[in-house]
């Protein structure tokens, strides 16, 4: 179980795919970027207020320091082994069997779960949108049963749509892309040009009302950190990249640091121009976000605060007096955040392609459409599972089960790359992480601290998860193995399967 494959294999097959690469180190950052600005900001800002307050700036530091150095280490890793599979391929070829079987697990929860949340984000732009327009969604069918509904039958309809959308192929086109994030730049640009002139500095008062742990600043750190997730799908274009050794770096970093300034300015105009202090009970205590019991306190107020909100930022903008630009930033969420759900999802079912090709996952999985060439039933699986947790579970609680996977396949990745600095010093590097003996433990350090400060069930579930995952490796992928029996060759998709984004 501690086989490698190995690092030269995984690279040759890099070398065959090389007359696919088109995308560019623009691209790439814009690829980033649209796989990046999501749910965390349109709609976590509600819930990292109602733990942190105003405080939720330095919530929105430290998971963006956190994710900043995960992404050096992803990048010196990514340049060296520019293939798809990501952290899981990594691990393989650095930390062997078992540790890559757990982290593409863990995996699972970063993708397919942070589809789910992106799903039930969008469900509650459109919802709050169509209410503008006179247009009501049954309580019943807008939500899940936390918030006194049934089912969230728009999430349900998003995440069947866009497994549609890849089950026949369609990949993004890089213009496409350029365009939505274009959309989703330019309504963040249009809230900041808007709330931060009437940014009133006693808004920032308290500024910590609930102090630094779990329910307090490093808690709403640990749930905001889903705000930055997915920067790592830059890698998931690995094979598709011009000159990856360059451009994957600039891709993974470039993007992270745009997205860092935008969440910090955005969030600074939320709380300073409309106030983001948490909602207590009725006995003064604090309220979980999502909670049932939130959501009875915010039903009888008659001005909803933030933390109240399911579409936080148009929310805020319509109550500073802009209800137009409110309701049009709705409709460039509403438009753009079902790409963060193709990324998510599309990433998720190369994952599964590759550990399924592997022989790690039945056979099944990883056979291919005849006419779409596409992982049609790993990506059907995939859909109906994102569908029914989207159906179900609050957005803050999919988020925070989408960050423990995230920041344990962080936390391997960052262990990696230092392993590998002992194993194989002479390999070639176009990358290097600057410090790395500093970096590594720090964004390894981090990920941990932040896992251990996300709420209990998220916690629990990790563990529940690894164990369940254990079973499975012992019970059917230790003995396939396609490694442990000797086969190296690396398993990819035919080269005209559909990629994650099409240059034009
Ligand atoms: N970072 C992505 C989002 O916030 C997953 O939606």
């Amino acid at each position: 179980m501690w086989r490698v494959k190995s690092l030269d294999a995984v690279l040759r097959t890099a070398e065959k795919k090389s007359l696919h690469r088109s995308l560019g180190p623009v691209q790439l950052t814009l690829l980033g970027i649209g796989g990046v600005i999501g749910t965390g900001i349109f709609v976590l800002t509600a819930e990292a207020a109602q733990k942190a307050g105003p405080g939720m700036m330095i919530s929105f530091v430290i998971a963006g320091a956190v994710s900043a150095v995960a992404a050096l280490c992803y990048a010196e890793l990514a340049s060296m082994v520019p293939v798809s599979g990501s952290a899981y391929t990594y691990s393989y070829a650095v930390l062997g069997e078992l540790v890559a079987w757990l982290v593409g697990w863990a995996l699972i929860l970063e993708y397919a779960v942070a589809a789910s949340a992106v799903a039930v984000g969008w469900s509650g732009y459109i919802v709050g949108l169509l209410a503008q327009v006179h247009i009501v969604i049954p309580p019943a069918l807008a939500a899940g049963p936390y918030a006194g509904g049934v089912v969230n039958l728009l999430a349900v309809f998003i995440s069947m749509a866009i497994t549609i959308l890849l089950v026949i192929g369609t990949r993004e086109s890089a213009n496409v892309n350029a365009v939505l994030v274009l959309i989703k730049l330019v309504a963040l640009g249009a809230f900041i040009a808007l709330a931060v002139p009437v940014i009133k500095s006693g808004n920032f008062h308290p500024f910590l009302p609930n102090g630094w742990g779990t329910v307090g600043v490093v808690g709403a750190a640990a749930s905001i950190f889903f705000a930055y997730v997915g920067f790592d799908a830059v890698s998931t274009a690995a094979e598709e990249t011009k000159n990856p050794q360059r451009n994957l770096p600039i891709g993974l970093i470039g993007s992270l640091a745009i997205c860092t300034v935008i969440y910090l300015v955005v969030a600074a105009g939320a709380i300073g121009s409309f106030g983001a202090q948490p909602v207590y009970g009725p006995h003064g205590e604090a309220l979980e976000p999502g909670s049932m019991a939130l959501a009875a306190q915010c039903a009888g107020m008659t001005t909803q605060p933030l933390v109240c909100s399911r579409e936080a930022l148009a929310h805020v903008l319509r109550a500073i007096h802009h209800p137009l630009v409110g309701n049009l930033l709705g409709l460039a969420a509403g438009i753009a955040l079902p790409t963060v759900i193709l990324m998510m999802l599309f990433g998720q079912t190369r994952i599964f392609f590759v550990m399924s090709r592997d022989g790690l996952l039945p056979e099944v999985l990883s056979r291919v459409h005849p006419r779409f060439k596409t992982p049609h039933v790993v990506t059907w699986i995939t859909g109906v599972c994102v569908a029914v947790a989207a159906a179900f579970l609050p957005v803050g609680q999919l988020a925070d089960i989408s960050n423990s996977g995230t920041l344990f396949a962080f936390a391997i990745v960052s262990i990696a790359v230092l392993v590998l600095r002992y194993t194989a010093p002479d390999r070639a590097r176009p990358f290097r992480t600057p410090w790395i003996w500093f970096f590594a433990p720090l964004s390894a350090g981090g990920c941990i601290i932040l896992f251990f400060f996300l709420p209990a069930p998220a916690m629990i579930l990790f563990p529940v998860w690894s164990a369940i995952g254990l079973v499975f490796y012992f019970a059917y992928g230790y003995r396939n193995s396609h490694v442990g029996r000797g086969v190296t060759e690396v398993p990819e998709l035919d080269p005209d399967a559909p990629a994650l984004i099409e240059a034009e």
